[in-house]
């Protein structure tokens, strides 16, 4: 049985799993670092990268002992290579390659997006090719997945990342970061149909977004409203934002669904929702609903393997290494790293 460690540390996530090719979880440590950047609002690099270091040690040991595995019994190491914040890709890379240089075992530069649009293949059997929405704090993209490694990118975002939309709309109502699930909260108690949000693009015939100008919206809508701090406002605006946002995505998804049966006539139709905010329950039964009408299976990775995590680094280091796609020693860390690159 193949194992893979995996070392995942490119945003404020410090996180090593052992996974086997026979989809088994041997452990998943994360040590979020919420705590740290919480008293500034958001993730402070340097702060991210200083506290990596800090933990990142005991991090694999913690998951070397839940794993139960020996060291030798570890047949490759895994590391996010990129897209993050370098300070913390270069903690991980550097750790990795030291793991893999005293072992002598294989390394593996992964893309950290690669990690979330393979993890619904840990949890689910899906075949190659599926259409991905990758929705996260830095990204918003539609991918054709071809196969590991070969993806082809239907349409982005012009500007910010939804979960960055997520969480600036909770910074503006008050809320704690990190913002996305702390607004899906406040929606649970509030009248999604209360404001009507724009949806800009959703007229024109393509699968690319723009989120800024619906946080703009609701900024100027929490403007209007006099008793700021009220409750309710807060989780009316939470949940008229959250609809209008999972509205769009439904809007653009089918878009991107007729793309991908252009591209692969022939093929089963798997629709995978991928990232951080694939955490969002409301965003999720609105694109479960989405692939009935429009004749795709949905699949989303568990709630827990949403968010960053090592466990998604670990398997894509899977994928990569059954197909001999290992990495010389010299690779470097990347801050940029676009999946069809
Ligand atoms: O994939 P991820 O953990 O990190 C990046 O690669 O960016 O995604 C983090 C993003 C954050 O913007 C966070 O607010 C958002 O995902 N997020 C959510 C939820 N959980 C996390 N957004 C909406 N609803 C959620 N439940
Ligand atoms: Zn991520």
């Amino acid at each position: 049985m193949l194992k893979v460690l995996g070392i995942e540390t490119s945003c404020d996530e410090t996180a090593v799993s052992v996974v086997t090719d026979s989809k088994l979880i041997l452990s998943n440590q994360i040590a979020s670092q919420i705590a740290e950047h919480q008293q500034y609002g958001g993730v402070v690099p340097e702060v991210a990268s200083r506290s990596h270091m800090r933990h990142l040690d005991k991090l694999i040991d913690l998951a070397m002992e839940e794993s139960g595995c020996g060291w030798q019994d570890i047949d490759a190491v895994a590391v996010t290579a990129g897209p993050g914040l370098i300070g913390g890709v270069i903690v991980g890379v550097m750790y990795a390659k030291a793991i893999a240089s005293v072992l002598n075992k294989p390394i593996i530069a992964v893309n950290h997006l690669e990690g979330h649009a393979l993890t619904a293949r840990l949890t689910a059997d899906i075949a190659f090719p599926f259409l991905t929405l990758l929705v996260s704090g830095g990204h918003t993209q539609f991918l054709a997945v071809k196969n590991v490694g070969e993806y082809k990118i239907l349409g982005t975002t012009i500007d910010d990342a939804l979960g960055e939309a997520f969480d600036k709309t909770a910074k503006i109502l008050g809320l704690e970061y990190p913002g996305g699930p702390a607004l899906e909260k406040k929606a649970l108690n509030g009248n999604a149909d209360r404001f009507k949000f724009p949806k800009p693009l959703c007229n024109v015939k393509n699968c690319n977004f723009s989120f800024s100008g619906l946080k703009t919206a609701v900024k100027r809508e929490i403007e209007k409203i006099e008793e700021k701090g009220v409750e309710k406002n807060i989780c009316d605006v939470a949940a008229s934002f959250q609809k209008t946002a999972a509205e769009i995505l439904a809007v653009k998804t089918k878009q991107a669904m007729n793309e991908f049966n252009l591209l692969f006539p022939n093929y089963t139709k798997s629709f995978v929702l991928s990232g951080g905010v694939a955490a969002n329950k409301v965003i999720r039964d609105n694109l479960n609903s989405c692939c009935k009408e429009v004749g795709f299976k949905f699949f989303a990775p568990p709630i827990n393997l949403c968010g960053d995590n090592a466990a998604m680094i670990a398997w894509a280091g899977v994928e990569r290494y059954r197909l001999g796609l290992k990495d010389e020693m010299n690779f470097q860390p990347r801050s940029r790293w676009s999946l069809d690159s």
